[in-house]
């Protein structure tokens, strides 16, 4: 069963490490770190074409703007001390996911999965992906960021959304993935290449434990690790063009898609 919070208290629930009260830290940027990320719009410009990537770009900040998210800038991840076993090798920097595409993907998984199961943004960054998740339907969310700078903006982020909808609970974790517990029930994960490697094995192995006992769905974006799914057991249920995203599912599901 998935874990139920009043409408009327704080549905920012927020278990050993709380952003509650926390500032925002300073976001200076480097010019090192805009030189990288020009490199990298370019390249997604020439991989994408102009006017497709033109357009993603628009439909990301004009999500944004109506939504009350500032998510659109891209982010070093900055780990915490209290994670030494955090493997920054295995982690991917914070990118918002398009929206379009995740709200495309969400919306084609059943009405009754999405008010039932607890959709857990693994690596939620500063809150896009959880926002995608309310959108599609669901009550119960969980965000799950190493980056304690990253889940102070998530929170921040997403206050628009939780005055919207005062029936959706949402908790963000300030912890190393690769430690969380995901709670009973069905789950819908959502992965927007937030890690690989071993950070990646010990979460699927995780899932995998967890689909023993309830059905797990894996909608992931990017998803340069779904070999590590269907390692332990996942099956491929749909792909969208050009492999941009999949949905994944445990054993336990059949008839639910
Ligand atoms: C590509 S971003 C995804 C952002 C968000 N899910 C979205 O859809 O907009 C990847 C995120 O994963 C986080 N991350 C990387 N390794 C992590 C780990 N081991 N545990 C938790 N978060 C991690 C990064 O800090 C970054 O915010």
């Amino acid at each position: 069963m998935t874990r139920k919070c009043h409408p009327n208290e704080a549905s920012w629930t927020h278990g050993e490490n709380r952003v509650a009260h926390m500032e925002i830290a300073s976001s200076k940027v480097s010019p090192w770190v805009i030189r990288k990320y020009a490199l990298l719009a370019l390249a997604a410009l020439r991989r994408e074409g102009v006017c497709n990537g033109v357009s993603q770009l628009v439909a990301q900040w004009s999500f944004d703007r109506r939504h009350g998210l500032s998510a659109f800038f891209p982010r070093e991840v900055r780990h915490e001390a209290s994670e030494p076993e955090f493997r920054m090798s295995d982690a991917m920097q914070y990118q918002g996911v398009d929206p379009r595409l995740a709200l495309e993907i969400l919306n084609r998984l059943p009405t009754e999965l999405r008010s039932e199961a607890t959709f857990v943004d693994y690596g939620c960054g500063k809150g896009r992906g959880l926002a995608v998740g309310i959108l599609a339907g669901f009550r119960q969310l969980i965000g799950v960021e190493v980056s304690r700078d990253l889940a102070t903006l998530a929170e921040r982020n997403l206050q628009t959304l939780r005055l919207r909808h005062p029936e959706v609970c949402i908790d963000i974790q300030i912890m190393d993935a690769a430690r969380f517990k995901p709670p009973e029930g069905p789950l819908v994960v959502f992965l927007y290449n937030p890690f690989v490697g071993l950070t990646l094995e010990r979460v699927v192995q995780r899932l995998a434990h967890h689909a023993t006992r309830s059905p797990v769905h894996v909608v992931y974006i990017n998803p340069r690790g779904r070999s590590a799914f269907l390692d332990h057991g996942f099956r491929q249920r749909a792909a969208w063009p050009g492999s941009q995203g999949l949905v994944l599912e445990s054993g336990l599901v059949s008839e639910l898609l």
